[in-house]
């Protein structure tokens, strides 16, 4: 753990060629440096904190997010489960299962969704990062809108299903799809906080108050104590004054939730979904790596994860 820590100090002082630091919100704007505690394990008392990872924009790395953040926080010690929520079942490719294996609706959430009777700790895989363990996606999740349509607390399922899960974790996270339809309102309705990952790039901005407008319904209707954990900017480009421009943006719309750690643009992050694994353990020293460990600390500090 002293090497992860003296990583994460190295990244805090890390400075471009042009001799500036870029490594979290406040290096960029300017503002005072933020210091994270450094936890070394988890909290150990149950009660999971489910945080749903949501964006109804594509390809924004929630599901990037999801994997690195729980393997990071797995890494802490604590005890994680991720929820593959999305019918193109990226991250349950993301942490190395083959596309054969998916096509098996039974052991997905899908499944899980479909029959009350199944009992989900028996559809829990273990990834190979201790501590890290899922439930994977399937590609008829797509079907769900239509095939919940007529159920009654339809926005309950995925509440009940993680009910009996929630004393063995610690963190649980769900990989929501690029929607904010009914499997999104399962998510929100199960969860005590959500992750907001952005694109820094202008239009993902625009988006962000569909999201906020998401989760005010979901306060109003099912879930009146969902709390917002946070707005990761991800794909930060240290090369472009744009990429400033929109986290300067962010940070003026949403001050209190704009997270200091930032995400920025690798490719490391999509050779390390090729090998099916999370880039703490593909490539454990590289900044992708040590800005999710980040991250964790930064949750955990602000109580989106205990
Ligand atoms: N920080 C990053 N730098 C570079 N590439 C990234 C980064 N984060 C994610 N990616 C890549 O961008 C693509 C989209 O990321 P990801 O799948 O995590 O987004 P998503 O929001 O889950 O997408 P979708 O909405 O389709 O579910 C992937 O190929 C991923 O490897
Ligand atoms: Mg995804």
């Amino acid at each position: 753990m002293a090497n992860v820590n003296s990583q994460v100090s190295r990244l805090d002082a890390k400075s471009t060629n042009s001799g500036e630091d870029l490594s979290s919100t406040s290096a960029v704007l300017g503002h005072s440096p933020i210091e994270f505690p450094e936890i070394t394990k988890g909290s150990g008392e149950g009660g999971a904190k489910v945080i749903s990872v949501v964006n109804q924009k594509g390809g924004v790395g929630k599901t990037t997010t999801t994997i690195n953040l729980g393997a990071a926080l797995a890494e802490l010690g604590r005890r994680v489960l991720l929820i593959d929520f999305d019918s193109q079942a990226s991250m349950t490719t993301g942490l190395g299962i083959k596309p054969a294996q998916i096509k098996e609706q039974y052991g997905s959430i899908w499944y899980l969704l479909n029959d009350s009777a199944a009992n989900p700790a028996d559809f829990i895989v273990k990834s190979n990062v201790p501590g890290l363990d899922f439930i994977r996606g399937h590609a008829d999740l797509a079907a769900a809108e239509a095939a919940f349509v007529s159920e009654i607390a339809k926005e309950h399922k995925l509440r009940k299903i993680l009910a009996p899960l929630l004393s063995i974790y610690d963190d649980i996270l769900i990989d929501c799809s690029p929607s904010l339809g009914t499997l999104t309102i399962n998510a929100l309705t199960a969860s005590t906080g959500v992750l907001i990952p952005m694109e820094c790039e202008y239009f993902a901005v625009l988006g962000l108050g569909l999201v906020k407008t998401t989760i005010d319904k979901i306060r109003e209707n099912t879930n009146p104590s969902l709390e917002v954990y946070g707005i990761l900017a991800t794909m930060f480009d240290r090369k472009t004054a744009h990429s400033r421009e929109v986290l300067e943006l962010i940070y003026n719309e949403f001050p209190k939730e704009l997270l200091d750690t930032i995400i920025s643009r690798t490719v490391r992050f999509s050779e390390s979904t090729v090998k099916g694994e999370p880039i703490t353990t593909y490539a454990s020293t590289s900044p992708g790596a040590i800005s999710y460990r980040r991250l964790a600390r930064e949750l955990i500090s602000r109580g989106g994860s205990k």
